[in-house]
């Protein structure tokens, strides 16, 4: 399905950038609202000559108006929200008011223009889950008032908060509930496993696996979730829907693979695992390979390929720029 103008709130994070840049490959005007506060501007540098492409500088918690133009506004991308645990945890009451008084506002946008809205929810609210691997009827296992949960909780009252209003206002909403997505444009110091692991490995500095390294994550290439996040806004699914990689990797072998793929001889340092933090994490996709016709389709050593090819070139343009001025 081919949308006319979409509104990408969080446009210019990770994921944001790429969601961006697949709708104007796709012939979608796109206007993005971002308050960059966990914002890498370099990720839409390459946007703004685009045609069709606004970018709008807004906190989402203040009522926001993106315009829309002569054919009005036909989908809205819910993804801002502070999302590695570094950045909630410098921003607590911000990412409590974004995934609050935020998705209420992006919401008011999309009824009132009509538009198909789709919600970037996480499995974090699954929290540290006790059924394995984790299905969207499962309830989650969710510490209220720990370290995690201004994140987690946001998440959960912004679901309900979707759910509350195409119950009673008729808007045409979707939730995807996202796992770990890795891709280019991370920010190095963002705190997530795979950044920091290649920022470390490239950098000839130990690598810090927190425990004992067994806690697994199901990682997805960002161009296989902005597929699911696309399939997404062009069904008329309510959700919520998992998008995530089934194959689960222990974080000691994501470090040993990216040790591989870099060919660093950077050393393993275990370090203290942080509170609340899940032991598990693996989603059952059945619901998105049924009703979106939709799978991870890139496998985690080319993915990281990638990934650890953008990290490198990034550093010698950063070395180049250092050195021209
Ligand atoms: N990347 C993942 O693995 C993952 C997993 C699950 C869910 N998600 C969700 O996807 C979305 C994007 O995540 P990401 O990894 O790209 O993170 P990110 O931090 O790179 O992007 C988030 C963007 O939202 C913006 N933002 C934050 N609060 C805002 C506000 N109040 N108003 C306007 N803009 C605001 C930030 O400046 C940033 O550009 C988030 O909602 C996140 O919860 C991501």
């Amino acid at each position: 399905m081919r949308f006319r103008h979409a509104v990408v709130t969080g446009g210019a994070g990770f994921l944001g950038s790429h969601l961006c840049t697949a709708l104007l490959d796709r012939g979608t005007a796109v206007t993005c609202v971002d308050d960059l506060s966990t914002a890498d501007p370099e990720n839409v540098a390459h946007l703004r000559d685009r045609p069709g492409f606004t970018a709008i500088h807004a906190d989402v918690c203040e009522a926001f108006d993106p315009g829309g133009g002569p054919d009005g506004v036909d989908l809205l991308l819910h993804l801002a929200s502070p999302a590695s645990p570094a950045d909630y945890a410098r921003l607590p009451l911000h990412t409590l008011d974004t995934g609050s008084l935020g998705t209420r506002n992006a919401l008011a946008v999309a009824r009132r223009q009509g538009a198909r809205f789709v919600l970037a929810s996480t499995s974090e609210v699954y929290g540290d889950p006790q059924q394995h691997p984790q299905p969207e009827t499962y309830w989650g296992n969710v510490n209220p008032v720990g370290p995690r949960s201004v994140y987690d909780e946001a998440k959960r009252f912004a679901e309900a908060l979707t759910m509350a209003e195409a119950g009673t206002r008729g808007t045409n909403t979707g939730i995807v509930r996202l796992f770990n997505t890795y891709g280019p444009r991370m920010r190095g110091h963002d705190g997530r496993a795979v950044p920091t692991f290649i920022r470390q490995a490239l950098a000839g500095e130990p690598l810090t696996v927190t425990g004992d390294g067994r806690q697994t994550r199901s990682l997805t290439y960002v161009d296989d979730t902005v597929a699911g996040i696309l399939a997404m806004a062009g069904s008329e699914l309510r959700g919520p829907v998992n998008l995530g990689n089934p194959v689960e990797i222990s974080m000691l072998d994501l470090a040993h693979t990216i040790l591989r793929l870099t060919g660093s001889r950077s050393p393993i340092r275990l370090v203290e695992r942080p509170a609340d933090d899940p032991g598990v994490r693996c989603p059952d996709i059945t619901l998105a390979r049924g009703k979106l016709q939709w799978e991870p389709r890139v496998p985690a050593e080319e993915g990281l390929a990638r990934t650890i090819a953008w990290y490198r070139e990034r550093q010698q343009r950063l070395r180049m720029g250092a050195n021209a001025a």
